[in-house]
């Protein structure tokens, strides 16, 4: 009897998976509606799902130690579900929120995204029990209408005022392609990404941080800038183009100066990114990522001791260029390397870590993987 059967006494319909992701540039830019540029890791979040039409939602997960999670779907309602099951359980309420006939199921979750290292673990969990509800109910809703619905998840189920990047690139990124997405729209182009054809690798070191301000500082970053759109007479800060910040800048009170330098730069950085990968030079990517990187740090003010430290060390250690990578307050860190040299960053990144009385950080390679997708 395989696992699914052996926690539910009935076979699984199917398999699905999304994975985590890592973003190359455009951190902070989503929820001020401008473009970002990340990539689809081969770690994934799996589900073998089977209906059920007696109105429960059952739950398990193979990486929270706990015993299934029952829910009735009537009860189903914002801040009802705590911990990991309000992610999976907010997506079947978005669902038949937006009016889809959906009812329970059995869900069997595993997976091998790190959690709370800023690689969306919590993102791909949406997805990948979005993407499953899609199939099961034959709702042909397509990859961004899903992503949607699992933002609308997170948002309002779980509560957290999160963008719409995670989702969208755990549903649509491609493999050998980063997503070059605008927010605004969800106008998206796949833009290959040949690293190891240049003789470069992508390493992912997760410092295994997370700094509890993370949340509420979350939500007041996102106010802030709301704010400065506002005070500005923009729908959002996407709007103001680069040539006249310093006349924005000159308009706003001096706390609100530095987000709105760090989102009208880093939304510039993602362009000129994009445009070196299109013309076949992803080496010239190292110093737009370490130039988001001090963005991060100096103005928007989300980095921390570890990632500073990671990001320098593998500087010093030769890389190419290097950031922190999703909301910040801790988790994880890019640094693009030669190929050659990807064991020996790592290595001079975790002695720093070391002898800076640090955990030591956990490295991964990122291959762009793809989106969310059924597996059998
Ligand atoms: C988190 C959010 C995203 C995005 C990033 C920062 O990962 O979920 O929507 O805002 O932070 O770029």
């Amino acid at each position: 009897m395989n696992a699914f059967a052996e926690l539910y006494g009935r076979p699984a319909e199917g398999e699905w998976a999304a994975p985590g992701r890592v973003n190359l540039i455009g951190e902070h830019t989503d929820y001020n509606l401008g473009f970002v540029l990340p990539i689809a890791l081969p770690q994934t979040v799996r589900a073998r799902v089977a209906r059920r039409d007696d109105g429960l939602l059952r739950l398990w997960s193979a990486q929270s130690g706990e015993p299934v999670t029952e829910l009735r779907l009537a009860d189903l309602a914002p801040g009802a579900v705590p911990g990991w099951a309000g992610y999976p359980a907010g997506v079947v309420w978005a669902l038949r929120e937006a009016g889809h006939q959906v009812g329970g199921a059995d869900v069997r979750l595993d997976g091998d995204v790190p959690g709370g290292a800023g690689l969306s673990s919590s993102a791909a969990l949406e997805c990948v029990v979005a993407a499953a509800y899609s199939d099961l109910y034959e709702l042909g809703l397509s990859a961004p209408e899903l992503a949607l619905l699992a933002q609308r998840a997170e948002n309002a189920f779980v509560g957290v005022p999160c963008g719409i990047m995670d989702q969208m690139a755990s549903m649509c990124c491609r493999p050998g392609a980063a997503l070059f997405l605008d927010t605004r729209d969800l106008t998206a182009r796949q833009v290959p990404i040949d690293l190891a054809g240049a003789g470069l690798a992508l390493l992912v070191l997760d410092t295994r941080v997370k700094h509890d301000l993370g949340d509420g500082a979350y939500a007041a970053l996102r106010a802030g800038c709301e704010r400065a759109a506002a005070l500005l007479g923009l729908p959002a800060l996407r709007s103001l183009p680069p040539a006249g910040v310093a006349a924005a800048l000159a308009q706003l009170p001096a706390e609100l100066r530095p987000l709105v330098r760090h989102v009208v730069t880093e939304n510039a950085r993602v362009t000129e990114a994009v445009a070196h990968l299109e013309a076949g030079r992803p080496a010239a990517l190292g110093p737009i990522l370490t130039a988001g990187h001090a963005s991060l740090r100096d103005d928007f003010r989300v980095s921390c001791p570890e990632t500073d430290l990671a990001v320098e060390a593998a500087l010093v250690a030769g890389a190419l260029g290097a950031r922190m990578t999703g909301g910040g307050f801790g988790g994880s860190v890019i640094a693009l390397v030669g190929a050659a040299e990807a064991e020996s960053v790592a290595a001079q990144v975790t002695s720093a870590f070391r002898a800076a009385g640090y955990a030591e950080p956990r490295t991964l390679t990122a291959i762009p993987a793809e989106g969310a997708r059924r597996l059998g």
